[in-house]
């Protein structure tokens, strides 16, 4: 059988957990090299440990953390493709006057200062080696249709779309493509925070009620959205906001 990524060398942030894990799955089942980032050790090394792939500590927030990242694909694998900003953070739905300084950094430092410094760090190895890349941000439905209670959550994910599509145009002479996959609320270990109560099947009836096809979004959903714009299936593609989210955003 032919792996759709066979070959590359993927760094894939937040790899830990949820989503993440998902995508670290797929990848490595497609032939690809994966170096999972997470903030959590044990989870990071877990997940790691499950899949035979690599884990780094690191803080999607610190520029030495991604340097420290670029250094590993290099030193261990001698190359990288494809980038996958996935890690994220949230406050606990409320409402939008009660949100505290620390909260609003949060949301701006992990989802969106986070592809910042991807870019910064990551960037000129593309260029100066004159290679293509993919960069693939998990961006959400929650940037394009937001829902009440998470403002600066979802303030957060519409620049993440964006800076996505600036980039896109920006990076396509150079064959530097850049997508976001828009997922619908799904079961991870934020979901609590977005339904600002316990992630019961009870507590997402209201939310999966506006979900046309009435279910939410499941790690192998995001990942098959990855591995496509990962591939070179999708080489013509960028700077798309792929939803994947049961038609919730039509
Ligand atoms: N779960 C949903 O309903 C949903 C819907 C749409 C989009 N998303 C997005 O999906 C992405 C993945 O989240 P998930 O739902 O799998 O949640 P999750 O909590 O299961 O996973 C997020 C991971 O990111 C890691 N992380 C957080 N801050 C970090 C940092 N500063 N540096 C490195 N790692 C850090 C966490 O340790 C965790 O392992 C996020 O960007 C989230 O905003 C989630």
């Amino acid at each position: 059988m032919v792996r759709r990524l066979e070959g590359k060398v993927a760094i894939i942030t937040g790899g830990g957990s949820g989503f993440g894990a998902g995508i670290a799955a797929k990848f490595t089942q497609e032939g690809t090299k994966v170096i999972i980032t997470d903030l959590s050790q044990d989870n990071g090394t877990k997940i790691a440990q499950s899949l035979g792939c690599d884990f780094l500590r690191a803080d999607v927030t610190k520029r030495e953390d991604w340097e420290a990242v670029l250094e590993h694909a290099i030193d261990t694998f001698g190359r990288l493709d494809i980038v996958v900003n996935n890690a994220g953070a949230t406050y606990s739905n409320k409402p939008t006057e009660t949100v505290k300084d620390d909260e609003f950094d949060m949301c701006f430092h992990v989802n969106v200062r986070s592809l910042y410094l991807s870019s910064s760090v990551l960037l000129p190895y593309f260029l100066e080696n004159d290679r293509p890349g993919c960069f693939i941000q998990i961006a959400s439905t929650a940037g394009l249709r937001p829902r009440p209670g998470l403002t600066w959550y979802n303030a957060s994910k519409a620049a993440v779309s964006n800076a996505t599509k600036t980039m896109a145009v920006e990076y396509a002479p150079n064959k530097i493509r850049f997508n976001a996959v828009c997922p619908v609320v799904g079961s991870t270990g934020m979901t609590h925070l977005f339904l600002g109560k316990p992630d019961t099947e009870e507590n997402r009836k209201a939310w999966v009620s506006t979900i046309p096809m009435g279910r939410g979004s499941t790690p192998k959903d995001v990942a098959n959205a990855c591995c496509y714009l990962a591939s070179e299936e999708a080489e013509f593609i960028t700077g798309v906001n792929l939803e994947v989210d049961g038609g919730r955003c039509v």
